[in-house]
């Protein structure tokens, strides 16, 4: 089945054609127009995805080889994410649907994650637990079959990408500030700050990342411009620690409560290097298989959105004209 997949929750501009699990192309637009106000302002996302949504799907079927006439259904992001950008896609989709004749389907943006990590598993050995680490979501995820999920811990405050953000702002880093720390903090010496692991020794699988956005603020504030460019790398890598080993040991601790047989990991965070490095070492060691997404898939693309379509497609499923963007969409409603 040849899929065509839209994406525009946020500041990612991005069309893909699959057919079944081949990704024959995908087209992903970063809206550089946000970098100047350091995150995304939502009124300049939904203006740029106007301009952009066409051509990239013009490229995208081109890329693919594909003629319009070829794709035999469209899935689109409808939530969660920004309400001006969602419709940007959805209205798109439903135009494309109407005007050729073919079903569409909304997609949760969050499902998409998940699909697009599993865009390259070739035998998924289900139970599998999903830790999903996003700039809007931190997330553990008990899916028993395909597109069954369970949320079993969830962030109380921040989202984990938000406080890669957030810290890398107030150092000066630039945006987004997840590739910039994780750049630096290599070759730093993560003892070098003892930053708050919020409910590493608790039994729940929930998190917290408010405390330690503030302790950087507070860190930052104490300390000299010239100290903070000395141990630039030093300060990243004790922030990464902190921010990631939480969440690497929350994951193992669920996936032995839960008993599942692979854990997987998904969403823009998931491209940080420590991330991948030590779920995967630490996964094997515990006798989990861990399934790693493919850098391309980790942040926003429309290559998992289409994927995750793709299965409800399948199924026989799909929306209606009616169907409308949801800025606060959950996973399993
Ligand atoms: O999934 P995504 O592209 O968009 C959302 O759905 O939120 O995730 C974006 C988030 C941002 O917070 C960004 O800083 C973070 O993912 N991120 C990273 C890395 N690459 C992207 N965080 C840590 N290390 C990275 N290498
Ligand atoms: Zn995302």
């Amino acid at each position: 089945m040849i899929v065509l997949g839209i994406e525009t929750s946020c500041d990612e501009t991005s069309a893909a054609v699959l057919d079944d699990s081949r990704v024959l192309s995908n087209v992903v637009s970063s809206q550089l127009v946000h970098v100047q106000y350091g995150g995304v302002v939502p009124e300049l996302a939904s203006r740029a995805h106007l301009r952009l949504l066409q051509p990239v799907v013009e490229r995208a079927l081109s890329e693919a080889g594909i003629g319009r006439e070829q794709v035999e259904g469209i899935a689109v992001t409808h939530g969660p994410g920004l309400v001006g950008a969602l419709l940007v896609g959805l209205t798109f989709a439903k135009g494309y649907s109407l005007a050729a004749d073919i079903p569409f389907i909304g997609v949760n943006h969050m499902e998409g994650h998940i699909y697009g990590n599993l865009l390259t598993v070739e035998h998924i050995d289900f139970p599998v637990l999903f830790l999903i680490v996003s700039g809007g979501h931190t997330q553990l995820v008990l899916m028993k079959d395909h597109l069954d999920y369970r949320i079993i811990g969830s962030t109380r405050d921040d989202a984990v990408g938000e406080a890669f953000d957030k810290s890398a702002k107030v150092m000066g880093l630039g945006y987004p500030g997840g590739p910039v720390i994780d750049k630096l903090a290599r070759g730093g010496d993560a003892s070098f700050v003892r930053f708050p692991q919020s409910f590493l020794k608790e039994d729940h699988f929930d998190f917290s990342y408010s405390g330690l956005k503030t302790s950087v603020l507070t860190y930052v504030e104490q300390h000299s411009p010239q100290h903070m460019a000395e141990h630039q790398a030093d300060i990243c890598a004790s922030f990464q620690k902190a921010a990631i080993d939480v969440l690497i040991s929350k994951t193992l601790r669920a996936a032995k409560v839960h008993n599942v047989r692979a854990i997987a990991f998904a969403g823009g965070v998931a491209a940080n290097g420590y991330l991948r490095a030590g779920i995967v070492e630490q996964g094997r060691k515990a006798g989990f298989d861990v399934y790693t997404p493919q850098m391309a898939y980790c942040t926003d693309n429309a290559a998992m959105i289409a994927y995750a379509g793709l299965h409800r497609l399948r199924r026989g499923e799909h929306s209606s004209q009616n169907l409308n963007a949801f800025p606060s969409l959950t996973l399993g409603s």
